[in-house]
């Protein structure tokens, strides 16, 4: 009986995640998304630096329409900024595993190019289920040192913030980082991300040592909705 009633609570889970406002986002083309979540204000494909003056184009796209080299430019940019930082925990960098995740049919990229077209910096989201719960995760982000404190980071976290906000149900935009990465984690305090609950705890062993994580999860949550059995409900109507 018991196994009987959780099958059926995994099919009912199964078939709300189908028909779930995080499906319908993962359906959408890119143009779609892009009009119904990122909802950008006009101009949103340029951005210029404030020092330097140079212009960089933004654009949104999946996976499946990534060139090779824009693919391969993503790759190399995470490998320049944080491959010690994998290298050094206990997951290690692993190029194949890394480029199989990138290819996720469910991301999408955000690239930032300059002026001949070259990826300078990108991000990578996902609208995805975790612990249950509808939100947007982001799984990259990465910028070269030439547009490193220029205020691009926090402009293209905006876009996820957005998205979230957009998508109904979505809870909260999360992602992970490595706790050496010092300058990311004061990054994402400073734009209001906080430590998640489901972020990973100290490990005591048998002796008492102490085993600490080497990543943290991170969220910031969204402002509104709520899905309760696939009906949309206000958390706050004010
Ligand atoms: C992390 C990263 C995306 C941030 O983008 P950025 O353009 O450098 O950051 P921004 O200039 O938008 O900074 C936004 C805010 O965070 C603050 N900030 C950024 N880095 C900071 C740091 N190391 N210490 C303290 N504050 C910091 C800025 O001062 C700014 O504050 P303000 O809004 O009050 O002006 C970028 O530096 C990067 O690509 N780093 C290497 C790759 C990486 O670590 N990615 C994260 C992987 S988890």
């Amino acid at each position: 009986m018991a196994e009987e009633q959780t099958t059926k609570v995994a099919a009912k889970a199964k078939k709300s995640q189908k028909t779930s406002p995080i499906a319908t986002a993962n359906d959408r083309t890119d143009d779609e998304f892009i009009r119904d979540y990122l909802k950008p204000s006009e101009g949103w494909t340029s951005w210029t630096h404030p020092l330097t003056k140079q212009n960089y184009t933004l654009g949104l796209l999946s996976p499946h329409v990534l060139s090779k080299d824009d693919f391969k430019a993503c790759f190399d940019i995470i490998e320049f900024t944080s491959g010690e930082d994998y290298k050094s925990a206990s997951t290690g960098w692993h190029p194949a595993m890394k480029k199989k995740e990138m290819k996720s049919p469910d991301l999408r990229y955000i690239l930032v190019k300059d002026e001949s077209g070259t990826v300078k910096g990108f991000t990578s989201l996902m609208p995805t289920f975790e612990n249950h719960e509808p939100v947007l995760y982001c799984y990259e982000v990465h910028l070269l040192p030439e547009l490193q404190g220029s205020g691009l980071g926090k402009h293209l976290m905006n876009f996820l913030i957005t998205i979230a906000e957009n998508i109904p149900s979505t809870k909260k935009v999360m992602l992970t980082c490595f706790i050496s990465n010092t300058n990311g984690l004061r990054f994402y305090e400073k734009i209001g991300f906080t430590k998640d609950g489901f972020s990973p705890r100290d490990r005591v062993l048998r002796g008492g040592k102490i085993v600490r994580p080497d990543y943290v999860i991170l969220s910031r949550e969204t402002a509104h909705v709520e899905l309760v059995d696939g009906e949309m409900e206000l958390e706050d109507e004010n």
